[in-house]
């Protein structure tokens, strides 16, 4: 019977398109849905998701400091078809922006602000610091466990291996790993994928085919692919 009413509870509490939670998102797109029980979830009128997009249980989306930030502005947004793992959190204070196809693993944060520390007589938990925006490229794939530090710009197809504490630019293309996180390769066009601590190893180009699924009749008001061209665009 309890697990006849969790299923129950399941399937009613997942968040898709046309539900009352859903509909106060600025944009659920078709397709997408938000496993239950959510972790924590405000600011949902500045949460852009786009469409085919599935988002694990346990999660946090949060706009804001807390559900009384009536911005309008779009705080976090996720493309198209992207798959993120159970217990992830996007806690966004200022703006953090997710390209399509980016696939997560679970465990994961992904943060645009933190502390300061400066005044030394006051709780660090009371000083605020600067907000800094986050960007993923489309077609990237992150690690379990990996934290995606504010002020981060990840670039498209970019790897961040499990466990990996991100900071800074990553350019398109790269594997990333460690704490911090640095560059274990980056793919050389004609090359393929070669290992910056020793060249000669290299992981070679293999090509694959994937027809992207389309989209039914898309009602997108903000696109996540500003951050980053069409992974299926590579050189
Ligand atoms: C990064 C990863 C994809 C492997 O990439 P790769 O290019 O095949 O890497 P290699 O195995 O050639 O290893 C390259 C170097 O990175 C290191 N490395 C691999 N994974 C690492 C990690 N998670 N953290 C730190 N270093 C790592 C290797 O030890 C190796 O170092 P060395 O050259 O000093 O020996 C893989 O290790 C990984 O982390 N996958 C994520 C798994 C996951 O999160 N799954 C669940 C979500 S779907």
């Amino acid at each position: 019977m309890v697990q006849a009413a969790w299923r129950w509870a399941d399937s009613q509490g997942t968040i898709i398109p046309g539900t009352k939670i859903g509909d106060r998102f600025a944009q659920l797109g078709t397709g997408s849905a938000i496993g239950f029980p959510v972790a924590t979830l405000f600011g949902e009128h500045q949460i852009h998701i786009g469409e085919n997009t599935m988002i694990g249980r346990h999660c946090t989306l949060a706009v804001g400091y807390s559900a009384d930030d009536h911005h309008e502005r779009p705080g976090l947004v996720i493309g198209d078809r992207c798959v993120i793992g159970a217990r992830c959190s996007f806690t966004t204070h200022e703006s953090i922006v997710i390209g399509d196809d980016v696939w997560f693993g679970q465990d994961i944060l992904v943060s645009d602000s933190g502390h300061g520390y400066q005044d030394p007589t006051l709780p660090i938990g009371v000083q605020l610091a600067p907000h800094e925006p986050v960007r993923i490229g489309s077609g990237s794939w992150i690690g379990h466990g990996a934290v995606i530090l504010p002020g981060t710009t990840i670039g498209r197809n970019v790897v961040v291996a499990a466990g990996s504490v991100v900071r800074g630019n990553i350019e398109d293309h790269a594997v990333v790993g460690g704490v911090p996180a640095r560059v274990m390769r980056q793919y050389k066009p004609g090359a393929g994928w070669v290992s910056v601590k020793d060249p000669q190893d290299v992981r070679p180009e293999h090509r694959q085919r994937w027809d992207i699924p389309a989209a039914p009749g898309s009602k997108k008001r903000v696109a996540a692919a500003d951050v980053a061209d069409d992974p299926a665009d590579l050189p």
